[in-house]
Parts: structure tokens; C-alpha cells; sequence
């Protein structure tokens, strides 16, 4: 079957957080969204007809959660990176920022340490100081390509501060980077050796761009399966982001045991039918349109690259290799960041995700969305373009 991700779908006035809310958060509710990170495709049809199935029952009472499901995601895993989980060593929790959340109130104390590596997906940073625990920074490097972690200063950081836990972000988002099994072995060396706990916020990993799988912290040897959590979903891979169906896997039974318990005594694991009929339906009939939408992503990327070399030399794209987030380097405008924020939405009329969010490493940065069918993608760059020529 092929799908269509040209379709235009009109998501106003459905409550979506990234067209409904523009007028709260940028003051402005014309403006076209290219910010939150979903995408503007129809979910497929099989998860759409699950829920229906289910729906049509009229009775929506507590809900046991069928093995099938557990089955379904080990399996998924399994295939996809090479992750053979036990079922014990698997459970639900209600979105990956609330896993983070949850990990760093059950294994740290107020004041302790958090490790973080900006420029980095906000809620990182939030999670930690809103629950009164302290971020410690061990910035990314540029490269021309795009981002590599700094080995060094992070060993060298981790022994001065000694946080407790690290937040990495694999894939990265903003920087669309994949690490290597040699770079998340390192990260594990420093995090085991120094008694840190790491949490691998992977829920990009099913949409690799160039066709090479994922490679997930828990693959990169003993010391990643002795400090590793992560945390993962099928919300960004199959547009189902609202109905909240995230999963955490952690191997080493020490890690797990208290964390599990604390989640399943507060309920925190128990999921909604609605959120487990979706991820089933998703993992286990969503493959061929899940290679579509990646082949169109991996269009609107191109598209882009090639609309920006020709006609924004000015502003350089780094090409992600995970996901449908471009980050967008704009330095070479020489604009201040309120200035580079006022062009993008004041001037082009357009909501991307200001840089500066993600790190003080992101300023001169914009965060662009190109989730969405490559019609809008083109009348959007040229917006952008118009407004950089009225510079
Ligand atoms: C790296 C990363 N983690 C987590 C999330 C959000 O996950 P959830 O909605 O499951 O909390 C996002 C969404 O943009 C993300 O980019």
C-alpha cells in the first residue's frame, strides 16, 4: 500500500498542542508551525482501525494489559536493535520525559547532580532544576558535520561534580546525531567507573535516516547494561505522540529492582488500553509505512538542503541523521537571538523552536520541524527566504 504524506491535513481547532497553541506561545496563531516535535501525517490506517475496534465497545473500564503487548514491543526491540529483553526487564511508564522524571526522583535527592550535554532537548534541563536537583553541563562540540561529545571534559566533569545520573539523548535532538557503539561504550566506561547512572532517552531511534540501524546504549557492552536505563516509545516513529505509550528497559537487576517496584506501587506503569492498542497495532502492522515516512522525511530533507544552498547560503542545515528535526545554523546572519527569533516569526511567519531553548550552545540556532508534507515545507522556506533578502 502507499500513503499518502502530500495529503493536507487541517490539525486546527483538534486541540494540537502545535497549531492550536501558537497564538499562547508565540502570540500570533496565523504563524505555520514547523516547532513541536510531531509530525503532520495520518497515523496509519491499522492503528486507526484498533482503536476503533475497541472504541465501539461502549464500556471503558480498567484495563488489563495483554501479554500480547509485552510480546509485541520485545519483539520490536529485538528486531530493530538487536535488544534481546526479558520481559522483567521491561515496563511501561507514561512518556519518556516523565520516565526521566520519575528516574531522577527515585535515584537522586534534592541538590544532587545531573549530567547533561547541551545543546540538548529542554526538558532535560527542566526536569532536573524543577525537581530542585542541579544541572551540570558538559556541552557537545561542533564539527563541521554536526556535534561529537567531548570525552575528556566529560571524564574530567564527572569526576569534579559526581552527578548522580546522566541524560543522554540517543539519537540527539537538536543535532539529529547518532552515537557509535565505541562513543556510547565510552560514555559507559566513565559512567560505570565513577558509579553513574545513565539514562538513554531513545525515542528517535526508529527513524534512522540512512538506512543503518539504531544502536542502542544497551548494545554498547557490559558497562552500559550495568549504568543503563533507556527509555523509548513509539509516539515520534508512528505520529502517536497523544496517546502516550513509552517503554523503559533496564537489564541490570540492581538498577531495576527498587525503580520498578516504586513505579508499580505508585501505578505509574499501568497504562491506558487506548495507549497499549495503539503501540501493538503500530509495532506490529506499521513497518511499511513507517519505510514510507522515512523516505519522505529523508525528501523533505533534501528538499530543504538543496532550497537553503541556493537561495539561503546564509543559513546552514545540519544534516540529521535521525528523525525529522533540522537544526538550523544561522549564525552567519549576525543577528542577536531575539533579533534571529523576530526574523523567523515576525518576518517570515513561521514557528520554529528557538535554539536558544535547547542550551545557551544553541543560540544563533533555530530548530526546524519538517514533519509535515513538502508543500508546506517550500512555501515555508521561501517565507524564510523573503525574509532574509528584507534584511
Ligand atoms: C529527545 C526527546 N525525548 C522525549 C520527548 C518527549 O517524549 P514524551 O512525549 O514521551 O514525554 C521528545 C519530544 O520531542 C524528544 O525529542
Amino acid at each position: 500500500m502507499k500513503y499518502d504524506f502530500d495529503e493536507e491535513i487541517d490539525r486546527r481547532g483538534t486541540g494540537a498542542l502545535k497549531y492550536d497553541a501558537l497564538a499562547e506561545r508565540y502570540g500570533n496563531a496565523e504563524l505555520f508551525p514547523l516547532w513541536v516535535a510531531d509530525m503532520d501525517f495520518a497515523v496509519c490506517p491499522e492503528i486507526t482501525a484498533a482503536l476503533q475496534k475497541r472504541l465501539s465497545h461502549p464500556v471503558y473500564g480498567y484495563a488489563q494489559t495483554p501479554n500480547s503487548y509485552w510480546l509485541t514491543v520485545m519483539r520490536w526491540l529485538n528486531k530493530h536493535f538487536r535488544l534481546d529483553v526479558k520481559r522483567e526487564e521491561l515496563n511501561y511508564i507514561p512518556g519518556v520525559v516523565k520516565g526521566i522524571s520519575f528516574a531522577i526522583n527515585y535515584f537522586t535527592q534534592k541538590g544532587d547532580k545531573v549530567l547533561i550535554q547541551p545543546p540538548v532537548y529542554h526538558p532535560f534541563r527542566m526536569v532536573t532544576e524543577g525537581n530542585g536537583r542541579i544541572v551540570v553541563n558538559n556541552p557537545l562540540v561542533r564539527t563541521t558535520g554536526g556535534y561529537q561529545m567531548d570525552f575528556t571534559a566529560l571524564e574530567a566533569t564527572v569526576k569534579a561534580e559526581r552527578p548522580k545520573l546522566m541524560i543522554l539523548c540517543n539519537p540527539h535532538n537538536p543535532g539529529g546525531i547518532k552515537w557509535t557503539a565505541a562513543q556510547l561504550a565510552e560514555v559507559a566506561r566513565i559512567a560505570r567507573q565513577n558509579s553513574m547512572i545513565v539514562i538513554s532517552d531513545e525515542i528517535h531511534a526508529d527513524i534512522m535516516l540512512d538506512g543503518e540501524p539504531h544502536v542502542s546504549f544497551l548494545t554498547a557492552g557490559d558497562d552500559a547494561r550495568e549504568v543503563g536505563i533507556v527509555f523509548g516509545a513509539p509516539s515520534k516513529t508512528f505520529n502517536i505522540a497523544g496517546l502516550v505509550s513509552s517503554w523503559a528497559v533496564i537489564q541490570n537487576p540492581e538498577l531495576r529492582k527498587g525503580f520498578y517496584e516504586w513505579l508499580d506501587v505508585n501505578e505509574f506503569s499501568d497504562p491506558t488500553f487506548i495507549s497499549t492498542i495503539a503501540a501493538e497495532a503500530a509495532y506490529s502492522n506499521g513497518e511499511p509505512w513507517l519505510e514510507q515516512m522515512i523516505d519522505y522525511i529523508n525528501g523533505n530533507i533534501d528538499a530543504t538542503e538543496k532550497y537553503l544552498a541556493e537561495n539561503v547560503p546564509s543559513i546552514k542545515m545540519i544534516r540529521p541523521q535521525a528523525s525529522f528535526l533540522v537544526w538550523l545554523d544561522c549564525r552567519q546572519l549576525g543577528l542577536s537571538q531575539k533579533e534571529l527569533v523576530s526574523l523567523f516569526v515576525d518576518k517570515a511567519g513561521l514557528a520554529l523552536n528557538d535554539g536558544e531553548m535547547f542550551g545557551k550552545e544553541g543560540v544563533g540556532y533555530m530548530r526546524l520541524n519538517v514533519g509535515t508534507n513538502r508543500a508546506n515545507i517550500l512555501k515555508s522556506l521561501e517565507k524564510l527566504k523573503n525574509a532574509v533578502d528584507s534584511l
